[in-house]
């Protein structure tokens, strides 16, 4: 049985199979341009953040109408349940399909119709995290924030993803101020492929909770040690790292490190269809790479619900 754990970093329209892609397209005759489902697989060998990105945005094309979202996200829950996970905190990427024509209510009614009652079906509590793309405007972010207004009720909080190099938090600052204003919380990247100085950043200008990623805060001791004292979780990825180049290799891995210096991780998927697995290999995967003991994956999962949004008496529950 693999340990009861949340995850806290899964962007839902990362979690597209090659499989679902191709099925998706027929059912909306939608164009992919791979002949296959393993010249798709093919794809899959990134060079970087950004050569990621432009195959995820592509392929979010085949996600057209409700019911795609909704087969999405069910598929997810399937293989979240068989992995233990018993919460979920999931990044949607609206502005990916607003730009498309493809309405927030949509996006947002479709994911809900699978996450609602999940915790019935799968055993697993949701809740949703929109993410503003960073490479996109402020105005643009704005406007996405306004469109989600109706729906508070499902998103726990607000996040921040895309290409993070030359697109600092600060950037969003009157944008997360906005969010706090319609009591949302908190998180955002950094970190990842962006210097430790915009960890620093986004506790200090966007007051975010939680960091995504957050591997480069290890340039800076001093970072390091508020991170401990403060207990700042990071929400790291491992395989997703491995994948997008920002470690050579999973046994160079500073998770090890991390846990050892008191820093609140936790492992995730990221994006499970691309990084090649999903949060159960992520940690079967890196406990083998660096010898982890029963008691830093115990560590880990503890964390995991420590770091996640969830209210103090089902937290109480789990740790
Ligand atoms: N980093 C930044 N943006 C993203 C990622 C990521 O790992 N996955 C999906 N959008
Ligand atoms: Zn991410």
């Amino acid at each position: 049985m693999p340990v009861p754990k949340a995850e806290l970093h899964l962007h839902i329209e990362g979690t597209l199979e090659p499989e679902l892609a191709f099925a998706l397209a027929e059912r909306n005759g939608a164009q992919l341009p791979f002949a296959s489902v393993d010249e798709l697989h093919h794809a899959y060998r990134f060079e970087d953040l950004q050569s990621f990105l432009d195959l995820y945005y592509r392929l979010t094309d085949v996600l057209r109408v409700e019911q795609d979202f909704t087969d999405l996200a069910e598929a997810y829950l399937a293989r979240a349940a068989a992995a233990g996970v018993r919460h979920a905190e999931i990044f949607f990427d609206p502005q990916a399909h607003t730009a498309r024509g493809v309405p927030f209510a949509t996006v947002i009614d479709g994911l809900w119709k699978a996450l609602h009652d999940s915790e019935r079906r799968y055993g697993i509590t949701t809740k949703l995290i929109l993410c503003f793309l960073r490479d996109l405007s402020v105005e643009s972010a704005l406007d996405t924030l306004t469109a989600a207004e109706p729906y508070l009720d499902r998103i726990v909080a607000v996040g921040l993803d895309s290409a993070e190099v030359g697109h600092p938090p600060a950037k969003f600052a009157a944008v997360y101020q906005r969010a706090r204003e319609l009591g949302l919380r908190a998180v955002a990247h950094a970190g990842e492929e962006g210097p430790a100085a915009y960890v620093a950043e986004a506790l200090d200008v966007l007051h975010v909770e939680r960091i995504d990623h957050g591997i480069r805060v290890l340039d800076d001791p001093a970072l390091v040690q508020r991170l401990v004292r403060e207990r700042i979780p990071l929400t790291v990825c491992p395989f997703s790292n491995v994948r997008l180049r920002v470690i050579d290799k999973l046994t160079d891995h500073p998770l090890r490190q991390m846990l050892e210096l008191g820093l609140v991780a936790t492992v995730n998927s990221d994006d499970p269809a691309y990084f090649g697995g999903y949060v159960q290999e992520n940690f079967d995967g890196i406990r083998d790479a660096l010898n982890l003991t029963t008691d830093h994956l115990r560590t880990l999962a503890r964390n995991s619900f420590e770091a996640s949004f969830i209210d103090e008496y089902t937290r109480a529950r789990y740790l």
